[in-house]
């Protein structure tokens, strides 16, 4: 459903573009003429794109788990543009049709950001739990009891929090190093999750 609803938000902001950018581009030139032809034949469609747009990115806002500041941003300035352009086509102010686009511009690279941010949250999130089970189960099992070739029961570890980020990265016996494949923070976070999880467990 969600994603339906994202791909004609997507298509609905194309659509919106370049009606706006088409306008804009004949209001710079001078084309008065062409310009309200361009208006009155895109008219309706330009009405059923806009509130498309708005409706889809209203709709799609309310099932965001959480709202950042690139959302709430990249909202002012559409909702910013929106006026500005009114106006701007009303009295062929070429100055405030090209800053209302350029806002509209704006808040797409915004929205790419505020995606870029939440991919980047997302995969700070692979932390302890899902870091053990892709790197580690395999020889200590999601619940850290495996013990395949070799390999420590983690539930009955007497190791501390250093001892077992010691072990993890510079491995011990059958156990590989991590210290090249994962980074200090992801050691960190798979340690954690040993001692909060599995340690005495
Ligand atoms: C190839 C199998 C294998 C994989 C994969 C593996 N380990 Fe181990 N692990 C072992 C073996 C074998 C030992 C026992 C080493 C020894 O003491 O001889 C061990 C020991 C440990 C210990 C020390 C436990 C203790 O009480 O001495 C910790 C902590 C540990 N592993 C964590 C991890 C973590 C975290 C990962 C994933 C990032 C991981 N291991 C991946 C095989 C593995």
């Amino acid at each position: 459903m969600a994603t339906g609803m994202l791909h004609t938000h997507y298509l609905m902001v194309v659509l919106f573009t370049l009606i706006y950018l088409i306008k804009t581009i004949l209001l710079l030139s001078d084309r008065d003429e062409l310009l309200e032809k361009f208006k009155k034949k895109t008219k309706i469609a330009e009405m059923v794109v806009s509130f498309g747009f708005l409706a889809t990115g209203i709709f799609l806002m309310t099932q965001l788990p959480a709202i950042n500041m690139y959302h709430i941003i990249k909202i002012s300035l559409v909702f910013l543009s929106i006026p500005l352009a009114v106006v701007g086509f009303k009295n062929k102010n070429k100055v405030l049709a090209s800053f209302s686009f350029f806002l509209i511009v704006a808040s797409f690279s915004l929205a790419y950001k505020a995606k870029e941010a939440k991919a980047g949250k997302k995969s700070m999130a692979m932390t302890g739990k899902e870091l053990f089970e892709e790197k580690c189960s395999l020889c200590h099992g999601n619940d850290g009891k495996l013990g395949l070739s070799g390999a420590k029961d983690l539930s009955l570890t007497a190791l501390n929090h250093e001892g077992i980020v010691g072990i993890i990265t510079n491995g011990k016996n059958a156990m590989t190093s991590y210290k090249s494949t994962l980074s200090v923070e992801q050691i960190e976070a798979v340690s954690s999750y040993i001692e909060t999880d599995l340690k005495g467990k």
